[in-house]
């Protein structure tokens, strides 16, 4: 941070502390946060949370209440703004109330770590991106994820997570679709709920954004997502509803585009009707940062806490309740919902205390060993891979600054690089939308794994020169990436910056290239024929290079597998182009404010590999795919109707021992109208080499019903449906049907 600007914030703390010490009139002797106070009957731990937050309801002031429902402004996050006193500089924070022991409400950031750190010289673990842990398709490594981050956030003083992006990959160059669990509702749903449940392990309190359908960036505050009822329930909705029954969050962060018409932030259908009574979500919504547009109608309409400031659940909301146009029932409902989170998660139990630092080593460990298992191989012709140490004698690495670190994703999911960005190494926070590179680099641990060997870097900008060192080297590996961050979508999913001609170059210099992709989600490659090997290393986080090479050396087997489908070229997905992308170009062109558009997804249920069959496209790299150093044979399919269980066999028939994720997909009965299959289950299996194993899953009901708009319920259709079994959406060499009756 610069100084000028500390000195400016610091004279801001100093000069409200005061005003705000002293509209606080009843603090507690004890320590900010803190709330350990026995003495109140809400303390008594045999209660329920429920029961707890009405105790405390019952002897709440109007503006306590009020002060509950909104954050005190942008504080650290913009420049001039107050800092309250007691923040622990995170993106949100709701002061809490003294003389009740309720604790304040430290937001942070924290998609794929614990963001702004550098602020106060804190260290963070940048764990691989969401999109990366979906491809491990493993739910314990998303709950050691969401332990990880519960952790450190506890150890800096945070008691609520704002991560837990479930939103579907609708639109791949969505500039978030790193910080996403990929493009099924099942896999994603599945994964970001096991991460939020870690998180909450740490009694820290967990959140789900974004609600819903910011499946886009271009012109996300204002245009209006357009999705008919069932594609939603089925799709987007569905991924929300999984993640939500399977962590049962503290928050609900709602979006900031319009659904069908109405600003997520005040849609009665998506937060009363879906999120409150169908999902029977017990937690508060918290309105992501400037959503909120109005007062009664939000208020009536589901949004409980406004963030980060009060412009419209402050005192308009006391004034609106003083009217009546806001049933005071209403407002303690909002703030019932904060209290009992609270209580069902813990933080006021058990506070976190702001006096540890972060064990780095066993955020690292933890980070790496996530990264190893999601690091997918999409090529490996002549089986190249893995590199043999005892034998290669030379290689070529090449670009994306590989001699330094790894890239890592923007926005408000970035994390401060230790000692900052390790390409332009200056302590301090991360800017905007600026890429940030972690000390985490791949030529170090690939020379480690070669110390005889002659390893040698070429950064790439001059293609000539990279061609050259790859032709003077045995096996030539080029590092690629695509910068993603909050705010902007990527115009295509062309690599950036000449690396395709990079490859290319490469590739016709040396038989034996290997390309590395670091990108924020699925690339085209139009030099797939002229490369041997392909690693898509996703975002890998602070333990990215460790992973990186133990793959290439085998000293892990790869087992992830496609979370979202790679296409062959733009052209092939639903939108040709991001919707009013060419709207924002001109508007920018022109220094024009973007005007609110309509977006509509008339793609619909076809969300993803279900595209990709329904028209009958081929993608570059479908869903579910991923090779390995071993080969795994599945056989021996059996259905159990009665119990709507199947069973079959997995076996490695390979030298290596690895894990496979067996895929399970359904296509429903004709009348569905569905004319795609659907993941319904899967499982992710350790095999000795020669080992067979026996998988049972149960088909959930839920993931074989459509969702039927007439009746506004969940059917499951009578008549045939047939089962795939296998290693990826494209490739189900098991196959059977079951009936369901009338
Ligand atoms: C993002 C949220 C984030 C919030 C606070 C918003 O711009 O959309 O995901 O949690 O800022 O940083």
């Amino acid at each position: 941070m610069k100084i000028a600007k500390l000195a400016r914030q610091l004279l801001v703390v100093f000069g409200v502390a005061a005003l705000l010490t002293a509209a606080v009139p009843q603090a507690a002797p004890q320590s900010p946060g803190q709330s350990k106070t026995p003495s109140f009957p809400w303390m008594d731990r045999t209660l329920s949370p429920d029961q707890r937050a009405d105790l405390v309801l019952k002897e709440m002031t109007l503006d306590e209440k009020i002060q509950l429902v909104h954050g005190t402004g942008w504080g650290a996050m913009r420049q001039g703004s107050i800092i309250p006193p007691r923040t622990n500089w995170g993106a949100g924070f709701v002061l809490g109330i003294d003389r009740l022991g309720i604790p304040d409400i430290n937001l942070a950031d924290s998609a794929v770590g614990v963001r702004m750190g550098a602020i106060q010289s804190r260290y963070s673990t940048l764990l691989p991106s969401t999109l990366g842990l979906a491809a491990t398709w493993n739910q314990e490594a998303a709950f050691l994820y969401g332990s990880v981050i519960g952790r450190e956030l506890r150890d800096q003083g945070f008691n609520m997570s704002i991560g837990g992006g479930v939103d579907l990959a609708r639109e791949p160059r969505n500039g978030r679709t790193f910080e996403y669990a990929g493009e099924d509702p099942l896999l994603a749903g599945t994964l970001v709920g096991q991460l939020m449940k870690g998180v909450q392990s740490q009694q820290i309190m967990g959140d789900i954004k974004h609600f819903a359908v910011n499946d886009q960036e271009t012109g996300r505050n204002i245009l209006n997502a357009i999705l008919d009822k069932r594609s939603l329930r089925e799709s987007d909705l569905l991924a929300f509803q999984i993640a939500i029954g399977i962590a049962q969050p503290a928050g609900v962060m709602c979006s900031y585009n319009k659904l069908n018409g109405d600003y997520a932030c005040e849609n009665d259908y998506l937060l009363n009707q879906v999120l409150k009574k169908d999902f029977a979500f017990k937690g508060w919504v918290v309105s992501d940062w400037d959503a909120t547009h109005s007062t009664v109608k939000a208020a009536l309409n589901g949004l409980d806490q406004e963030m980060p400031e009060d412009k419209y659940l402050g005192a308009p909301l006391k004034k609106a309740v003083e009217s009546g146009e806001v049933p005071l029932s209403r407002l303690d409902d909002m703030a019932h919902r904060i209290l009992r989170s609270m209580f069902a998660v813990g933080v006021i139990d058990n506070p976190p205390m702001p006096r540890r630092v972060v064990d780095p080593f066993r955020g690292l460990e933890n980070a790496q060993q996530v990264a190893e298992e999601s690091i997918v191989l999409l090529k490996n012709a002549d089986n190249l891979l893995p590199l043999s140490a005892a034998s290669v004698k030379s290689i070529a690495v090449i670009g994306s600054h590989a001699d330094v670190g790894v890239i890592s994703g923007g926005g408000s999911a970035q994390v401060d690089a230790p000692g900052g960005n390790a390409v332009d190494p200056k302590p301090g926070e991360s800017q905007w939308q600026k890429p940030i590179y972690f000390p985490s680099a791949p030529l170090k641990y690939i020379r480690r794994k070669i110390p005889n060997a002659k390893v040698a870097y070429n950064d790439g900008t001059d293609t000539a020169a990279a061609a050259a060192l790859a032709k003077s080297s045995e096996v030539a590996i080029v590092f690629v990436n695509q910068y993603m961050s909050e705010g902007r979508d990527v115009e295509t999913l062309s690599l950036p910056d000449n690396q395709d001609a990079l490859v290319r170059a490469v590739a016709a210099a040396n038989s034996r290239t290997i390309v590395v992709l670091e990108t924020g989600g699925p690339v085209t490659m139009p030099w797939i024929q002229e490369v041997k090997g392909v690693l898509a290393a996703w975002y890998p986080g602070i333990g990215g290079a460790q992973a990186i090479s133990n793959i290439l050396f085998g000293v892990v087997n790869p087992s992830g597998k496609l979370p979202i489908t790679f296409a062959k070229t733009d052209a092939d997905l639903p939108h040709p182009q991001v919707p009013g992308m060419d709207l924002e170009l001109q508007a920018r062109a022109t220094n024009q404010h973007l005007q609110p558009f309509d977006v509509h997804y008339t793609e619909g249920l076809k969300v993803g590999y279900k595209w990709f069959e329904a028209e009958n496209k081929q993608p570059l790299f479908p869903f579910g795919f991923g090779l390995s150093y071993t080969a795994y044979a599945y056989s021996h399919i059996k259905i159990d109707e009665q119990q709507r269980q199947v069973t079959f066999s997995v076996k490695n028939t390979g030298p290596l021992a690895g894990a496979e994720v067996a895929q399970v997909y359904v296509q429903l009965p004709a009348s569905a109208g569905e004319p795609f299959k659907r993941l319904v289950a899967w499982q992710k299996v350790q095999l000795a080499p020669g080992e067979t194993n026996t998988i049972t899953v149960q088909l959930k009901p839920l993931y074989l019903s459509i969702f039927d708009v007439e009746k506004d319920s969940w059917s499951l259709l009578p008549g045939e449906y047939k089962i795939f079994i296998g290693a990826s959406s494209a490739e189900t060499p098991l196959t059977a049907s079951f009936h369901v009756g009338e």
